[in-house]
C-alpha cells in the first residue's frame, strides 16, 4: 500500500483508508476488529468516523477497538462533527458551544485523549466563520484535535476559511473531504486544484458510489443502499449510473479485476487524490476495494475509465482558448 503525504503537514496517510460508518451497525464490534485488523495487515494506516454514524454506535465500536489494543497508535484517528446528534437547538452546527460539546462527546465515545483530524462534517452558514475556526484554533491548543478539516465544503469556503487562519495565526485545514467517484467528479473542478494549490490532504468518499460501481446491480437484482435508501435515491437520481457500472464491469473483466478495485483505484489516481475511503458492510464487501492498495493499473486502463464518464465543465464558461 502506497503512503503518500498528507498535505505539508508531514504525516503520511496509505492510499487507502477504512470508513468506519457501518460500524455499530452492519458491522458489529467482533466484526469490526476483524475489519480493522485485516486492514492494517494491508497496509491501510488511517481509519475515518463521524460521530452521526449509527447515533453515536460507530465511535463507540471504534473506541473499544481502539482501546482494548495496540492499534490506537497505529492509526491516524478521524471524525467529524456538525450534523444535528439531537433535536435539541444547539445539538448540531459548528458553533463553538456545539464544538466544544460534539468533540468532548467524540473523545468520550472513541476513548482517546485527541482527535487527529477533526472535520467540520459541512459548511455551516449560521455561525460566524470565524468563531468556528477559533474555536477549532482552541481545541487544537488544548490537544483535543491535532488538526482541523473540512468536508463537503466548497472550494471557496475552504479558501476562505484558509485566509482568515492564516490572517489571525489560527491552525489551519490540513485536509478536506470530498465525495468522489467515476459519476461524481464535482470535486475535479475547484476542489482538487484548489488542494493542491494549498498543499492540502484530500481524502475522498464514496468511490463506489453507494455500491453502484461494485457492479452487483448490471444486469441483476441486488439489494443495497443504492436502491433502498432515499437519500442515495435523491443523490443519484436522474442519473444513468448502471449504464456506467455496466462500462466499468467490462473494463474490469478485461483486466481480470473485480468493478470495485477498478473503481477505488481510479479515484487513488486522480490528481491531487491523497487517500480513498473504502466502506463495506461486511469484509468480503471490503476486499475488491482494499485489493486497489495492491493493484497496479496501466495508465491506458485508467484513460479508457475516465471517459466512461463526462469531464465536468471548468469552473467558467470562458474557454475558448483552453487546449
Ligand atoms: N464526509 C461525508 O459526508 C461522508 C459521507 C459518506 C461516507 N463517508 C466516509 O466514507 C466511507 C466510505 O463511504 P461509503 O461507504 O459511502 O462508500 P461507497 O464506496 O460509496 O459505498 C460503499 C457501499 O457499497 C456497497 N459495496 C461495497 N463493496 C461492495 C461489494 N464488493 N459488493 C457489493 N456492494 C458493495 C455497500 O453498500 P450496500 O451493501 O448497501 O450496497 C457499501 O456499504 C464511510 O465509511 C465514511 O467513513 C463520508
Amino acid at each position: 500500500m502506497k503512503l503518500r503525504p498528507l498535505g505539508d503537514t508531514g504525516v503520511r496517510l496509505s492510499a487507502l483508508g477504512l470508513g468506519a460508518l457501518s460500524f455499530g451497525t452492519d458491522i458489529n464490534e467482533a466484526d469490526a476488529a476483524l475489519v480493522i485488523d485485516h486492514c492494517l495487515d494491508a497496509g491501510v494506516n488511517h481509519v475515518d468516523c463521524a460521530d452521526i454514524y449509527g447515533g453515536g454506535r460507530a465511535e463507540s465500536v471504534l473506541g473499544q477497538l481502539l482501546h482494548s489494543s495496540a492499534r490506537r497508535d497505529r492509526l491516524v484517528v478521524s471524525t467529524k462533527v456538525s450534523f444535528p446528534t439531537g433535536r435539541g437547538a444547539n445539538e448540531g452546527g459548528s458553533s463553538r458551544l456545539h464544538l466544544t460539546r460534539a468533540v468532548d462527546a467524540s473523545l468520550r465515545r472513541l476513548q482517546t485523549d485527541r482527535i487527529d483530524l477533526l472535520y467540520l462534517h459541512r459548511f455551516d452558514t449560521r455561525a460566524a466563520l470565524d468563531d468556528q475556526l477559533r474555536a477549532l484554533d482552541d481545541l487544537v491548543q488544548a490537544g483535543k484535535i491535532v488538526y482541523p478539516a473540512a468536508s463537503n465544503f466548497a472550494a471557496w469556503q475552504v479558501a476562505k476559511a484558509l485566509g482568515r487562519c492564516e490572517q489571525r495565526g489560527w491552525a489551519r485545514f490540513a485536509a478536506i473531504q470530498p465525495m468522489y467517484n467515476l459519476i461524481k467528479r464535482q470535486a475535479e473542478v475547484e476542489l482538487l486544484p484548489m488542494a493542491q494549490s494549498e498543499r492540502l490532504g484530500v481524502i475522498c468518499y464514496g468511490p463506489l458510489a453507494g455500491g453502484v460501481l461494485s457492479g452487483k446491480y448490471v444486469g441483476a437484482e441486488a439489494s443495497g443502499r443504492f436502491v433502498e435508501d432515499p437519500m442515495y435515491l435523491a443523490r443519484y437520481r436522474g442519473i444513468d449510473a448502471n449504464r456506467v457500472a455496466a462500462g466499468l464491469v467490462d473494463l474490469a473483466r478485461q483486466a481480470g479485476a473485480h468493478p470495485a478495485t477498478l473503481a477505488v483505484a481510479w479515484a487513488a489516481a486522480q490528481p491531487g487524490v491523497t487517500s480513498v475511503l473504502v466502506g463495506g458492510r461486511s469484509l468480503e464487501q471490503l476486499a475488491p476495494s482494499l485489493a486497489a492498495g495492491q493493484t497496479d493499473f496501466s495508465d491506458d486502463l485508467l484513460a479508457a475509465v475516465s471517459a466512461l464518464t463526462p469531464q465536468p465543465p471548468p469552473a467558467n464558461d470562458r474557454n475558448e482558448e483552453r487546449r
